[in-house]
């Protein structure tokens, strides 16, 4: 059985199927682009995995522990860990307070000083090590980014779900950005990224799985799923203002 499985992951807001039937499965390792036109329902679908959203429909299992029905505090404990599409920091506490609190509820349930090293730990691995009494709300926009990295990092996640991580980076930050996440890629960590830069996908994902209005539409090697007529169709059907 593969590492993650979503198996028929429906979520209905109303009327809406933001989420209508997905199945996929990662294996353990893999890092894995989740793509798709704007209000496709990847954010939806990464909700579903970490728990912030009760699923409507299907089972989803990560390692062969049933994640469906688990509170997102559990399911976070099984190894799940996310970032935020809006960076969601807490601006009035240290960096090694915002990076502690997962490190407490995360997969290993740290306490004190062992909370404490995990946190130094994750702030270095994000390029953060040196900065740990500033407070999140003093750092520039990448570094709450790599901050917010660092808050999923230290609940030490066995699956690691990104949404647009990259996004909003100039060219230099999004080549650092890329090679951050190829290190953690490198780590055994399994990895499914949301990612509008076709750029950073092709650099760190052989396979992507393509969104339509809460359809899987591809899952395929990459450069396949990105040259699939329907993938092209999808896009195009894009508002430009989108
Ligand atoms: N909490 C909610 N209540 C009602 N509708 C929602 C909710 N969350 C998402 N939706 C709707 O579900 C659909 C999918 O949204 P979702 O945020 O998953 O898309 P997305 O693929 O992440 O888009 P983007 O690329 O713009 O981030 C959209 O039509 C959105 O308006
Ligand atoms: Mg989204």
């Amino acid at each position: 059985m593969s590492f993650l499985v979503i198996d028929g992951a429906v979520k209905t807001f109303g009327g809406l199927r933001a989420v209508d039937g997905v199945s996929l499965s990662l294996e353990q390792g893999e890092i894995v682009g989740l793509l798709g036109p704007n209000g496709s329902g990847k954010t939806t679908l990464i909700n579903l995995v970490s728990g912030a959203l009760p699923a409507s429909d299907g089972r989803i299992t990560l390692d062969g522990t049933r994640l469906t029905g688990l509170r997102p505090d559990r399911i976070a404990r099984a190894g799940v860990a996310r970032t935020f599409q809006l960076v969601r920091v807490l601006p009035s506490l240290t960096l090694t307070e915002n990076v502690m609190i997962p490190a407490v509820f995360g997969a290993h349930a740290h306490w004190g000083a062992a909370a404490r090293r995990v946190a130094g730990e994750a702030l270095d691995r994000v390029g953060l090590a040196g900065r740990e009494t500033a407070t999140a709300g003093e750092l520039t926009y990448i570094d709450q980014k790599r901050l917010e990295l660092a808050r999923a990092l230290a609940a030490e996640p066995s699956l690691l779900l990104l949404d647009e991580w990259l996004a909003g980076l100039n060219p230099s930050e999004l080549l650092e950005g890329i090679a951050l996440i190829r290190e953690l890629a490198q780590s055994g960590i399994t990895i499914l990224m949301v990612e509008h830069i076709m750029e950073a996908v092709r650099a760190l994902c052989p396979r992507a799985v393509v969104m339509n209005s809460g359809r899987l539409i591809a899952d395929a090697p990459t450069e396949a799923a990105l040259s699939d007529p329907a993938v092209i169709a999808a896009y195009l059907g894009e508002p430009a203002d989108a």
